[in-house]
């Protein structure tokens, strides 16, 4: 037994070293860390619990049965954070890149099918070049097992997929149908073919940094929701992300204590300036409205002109999606529309109520926007909210117009509370545009038709340029005075804890994709 005990200990001992301690170095001098650093770091101390610690691959082309380390390039199991069950994959670049092969995608496979059996949320630490070329069709046929389950995964159990090194062809598709992608700056990269594939094609000269970096990512693309600095960040993002989602699709979100206080928000009587094409930025009015410090953004420099993110309000997660007047003037486009639907499709698989803050002047115009199907897109927004479940909340603090008072979680889409604060206007357009159509006549016949559309301009304003129009048809629950604004949220959420929402008997919806 003794000797069997010293075997063990020495595969053990291999196992840890991966692709040898050269390469681990050569790890460390990228700036990275090795993929058992990485999950020692995500899980709580002595929780992890490795499986197939000793599977090796069963290549025997190009001589690769004499390249054999145990684990085969990923290490795989389950432990906690912070206290919850997790099931983690870490593929280790220093073996073959960290390429998938057969029995790399078999391990990555058996820990997503107990995540589903279990309920538990699966957390993928990616570092891989992609199908291991020397398996051919076999490393693919391990892809495609992979994305089915993260496709039979999707709203069952949250999937996070935190890119830390190159990801190169096959490698980016599992994470693109996870919920969330994190990308670390400088040392993580994710393209479909990488700038020699590119050269070749199309002549273009990119650096593999401009073609798939990790800014450029999150700005032009809205491939990864968040950036982190370095690996130890990414890490710290990840738990931080998981802090605000249940287990699993039957479950609520974990509640934190909260002790009700001062609930009032003075702050919040002086944020909508005076001129009404001024603008100010949405997330002073979220810092004054949720739990000190919860906010936690998604996305945050991709389609700036909306935002969206989790955040609690009396220690309960919420999502909350709003309109940004400091960039295009809060209107949606083709991105926004995309970014804010796929928060809104996440946080109604997992059970995340909604809070939508709404200042929106309309689509934006333009060929740029037809041409790019912006009402195909737009549809996207509006299909996510008519079809969210969750507890649904909205205010409106200034603009609400046209189509897009539709779309922000309006009444008549199923929102449950619609409050809007004294300085919402809600009509069909602005008094100037509206004025100018249906006044035409009357304005060209005027003596002095400037006088006459402002006349016109301030009538219209009278009627429509309040939230008591909308008040009085029940579309708006309570015009609110802003500073307890955050107050009424809280009763709203609390009120609505237990809502039983259920859509007709169907297959499955077909969003326009
Ligand atoms: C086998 C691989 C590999 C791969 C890298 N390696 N990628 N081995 N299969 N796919 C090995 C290298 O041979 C090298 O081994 C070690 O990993 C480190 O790689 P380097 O090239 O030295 O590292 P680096 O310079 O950092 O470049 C990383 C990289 C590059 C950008 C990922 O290795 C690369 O371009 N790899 C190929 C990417 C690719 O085209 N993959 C196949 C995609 S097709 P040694 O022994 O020298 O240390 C695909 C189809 C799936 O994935 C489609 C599903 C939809």
């Amino acid at each position: 037994m003794k000797d069997k005990l010293n075997t063990l200990n020495d595969r053990i001992q291999e196992a840890h070293l991966g692709g040898g301690e050269v390469r681990v170095q050569k790890q460390h001098a990228k700036g990275k860390l090795t993929a058992r650093e990485r999950v020692e770091l995500l899980l709580d101390a002595n929780s992890f619990e490795e499986i197939g610690m000793f599977v090796t691959h069963r290549t025997t082309d190009f001589g690769m049965e004499k390249e054999i380390y145990y684990g085969d390039g990923v290490i795989t199991g389950y432990g906690t954070v912070s206290g919850r069950l997790v099931y983690v994959f870490a593929q280790d670049f220093t073996v073959f890149g960290g390429s998938l092969s057969e029995t790399h995608a078999e391990k990555i496979c058996k820990i997503m099918d107990m995540a589903m059996e279990n309920g538990a949320p699966v957390i993928g630490l990616n570092d891989s070049g992609g199908a291991r070329i020397q398996e051919g069709v076999r490393s693919l046929g391990g892809y495609a097992d992979i994305f089915k389950r993260n496709v039979h995964a999707s709203g069952v159990v949250p999937q996070i997929s935190a890119i830390m090194g190159p990801c190169a062809g096959g490698a980016v598709y599992s994470p693109a149908m996870t919920d969330f992608t994190l990308m670390v700056e400088n040392t993580s990269y994710m393209f479909v073919t990488g700038p020699n594939v590119v050269k070749t094609v199309t002549n273009e000269q990119v650096t593999a940094e401009e073609l798939g970096g990790a800014s450029t990512h999150s700005t032009k693309s809205g491939v990864t929701h968040l950036t982190a600095m370095h690996d130890v960040d990414c890490i710290q993002k990840i738990k931080k992300l998981l802090s605000y989602m249940p287990q699993n699709c039957e479950q609520k979100p974990f509640k934190k204590h909260y002790t009700v206080g001062d609930e009032e928000r003075l702050k919040l009587k002086d944020i909508i300036p005076e001129s009404a094409n001024q603008p100010y930025d949405m997330r002073d009015v979220v810092e004054q409205i949720v739990d000190q410090d919860s906010f936690f953004e998604i996305h945050e420099s991709y389609a700036e002109n909306i935002i969206v993110g989790f955040s609690r309000i009396g220690g309960r997660s919420v999502g909350v999606v709003g309109n940004q007047p400091m960039s295009l003037a809060g209107c949606l486009d083709v991105d926004s529309s995309k970014k804010a639907a796929r928060f809104v499709r996440f946080c109604d698989c997992f059970n995340i109520p909604l809070l939508v803050l709404v200042d929106v002047p309309g689509f934006l115009p333009g060929t740029d926007q037809e041409w790019n199907g912006i009402i195909v897109n737009g549809a996207k927004l509006l299909y996510a909210f008519s079809e969210a479940t969750v507890p649904r909340v909205s205010l409106i603090t200034r603009k609400a117009y046209g189509g897009a008072y539709d779309v922000m979680n309006s009444k008549h889409i199923g929102a449950d509370m619609n409050y809007a604060w004294p300085s919402a206007e809600i009509a069909v357009m602005g008094a100037k545009g509206a004025s100018e159509i249906i006044f035409r006549k009357e304005i060209a016949a005027a003596k002095n038709s400037e006088k006459k559309l402002a006349e016109k301009e301030k009538e219209y304003a009278t009627k429509f340029a309040h939230p008591y129009r909308a008040a009085q048809r029940g579309f708006i629950d309570e015009v609110i005075d802003p500073k307890d604004t955050r107050v009424k949220l809280m009763k709203a959420f609390a009120m609505l804890e237990n809502k039983v929402a259920k859509l007709p008997k169907k297959k499955h919806g077909n969003i326009p994709l």
